[in-house]
């Protein structure tokens, strides 16, 4: 139930290799993923989330192929996912924000349909993830007038509303205060002690190996190395392709 399989993915762009042949899977686990720039992370979200094809190879979730679903779909089978450049839409209040993720699974444009979504019952679940996420605060804030870090969290709480089984996070992190990341971190445990299966794509180290029961690693394309955050920190190979360098 609710594995998520990566089978031999490849992804070209003309002559660039993004994706060679990397296959996992996963289920019901916090999981890192890391690897230096441009190592293809964001690429392999976008193929298991629908918004790319994949040149070779197949995903599955739940036992189903996603070979072929766009990514409205997919979000309807569950899983969701958090852009790195988030993409809030910045002239809707952060409560209209989370609401238009409840239409995402129906609809290929959530922003031209979400009023549709406005009635009790869904903004008494809204408030819920806003409390969940500590965005109340900001709850009729225009979107695009909030700090990175707000905006980072409300990223969170527009997938929640689409009510996944499975989270994908890309650089949820990025641009956060130690003080923010901290219950970020706090909020993605939560999440996953909800039921929630994550892969969260991270850049620092520290945050990654304290938050990830297991941890992927991405170089130029190929997953190079998987398993427990201690495995990973002595693991030779990463240490020569990401640590050494940092
Ligand atoms: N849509 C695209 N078209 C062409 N090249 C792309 C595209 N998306 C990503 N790339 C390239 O693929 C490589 C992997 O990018 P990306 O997945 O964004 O890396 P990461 O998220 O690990 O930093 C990079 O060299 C990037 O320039
Ligand atoms: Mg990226």
């Amino acid at each position: 139930m609710r594995k998520l399989i990566v089978q031999h993915v490849s992804k070209q762009f003309g002559g660039l290799r993004a994706l060679n042949d990397v296959s996992f899977e996963t289920e019901n686990e916090i999981l890192g993923l890391i690897g230096p720039n441009g190592a293809g992370k964001t690429t392999l979200f976008n193929v298991i989330s629908g918004f790319l094809k994949p040149t070779a190879g197949e995903v599955h979730y739940n036992g189903q192929s996603l070979h072929r679903y766009r990514p409205h779909r997919i979000v309807a089978l569950g899983l969701a996912r958090t852009f790195q450049i988030v993409k809030p839409f910045g002239d809707l209040t952060v409560l209209d924000n989370v609401l238009s993720g409840y239409g995402m699974p129906l609809y290929r444009r959530p922003k031209a349909f979400f009023r549709r979504y406005h009635t009790p019952v869904t903004e008494r679940a809204a408030d819920e993830i806003l409390a969940l996420t500590d965005l109340t605060e900001y709850r009729d804030a225009l979107a695009e007038s909030l700090p990175i870090g707000v905006q980072r969290r409300l990223e969170i709480a527009r997938a929640l509303a689409t009510q996944p089984d499975f989270l994908l996070l890309d650089e949820p992190a990025a641009g956060l205060t130690a003080h923010e990341a901290e219950s970020l971190a706090e909020l993605i445990r939560t999440l996953h002690a909800r039921g929630k299966s994550i892969i969260v794509i991270e850049h620092n180290m520290a945050f990654a190996m304290n938050l990830c029961q297991r941890i992927l690693v991405l170089a130029q394309g190929e997953l190079i190395a998987q398993g427990a955050p201690a495995d990973i920190q002595s693991n030779e190979q990463v240490i020569n392709v990401y640590l050494g360098k940092r």
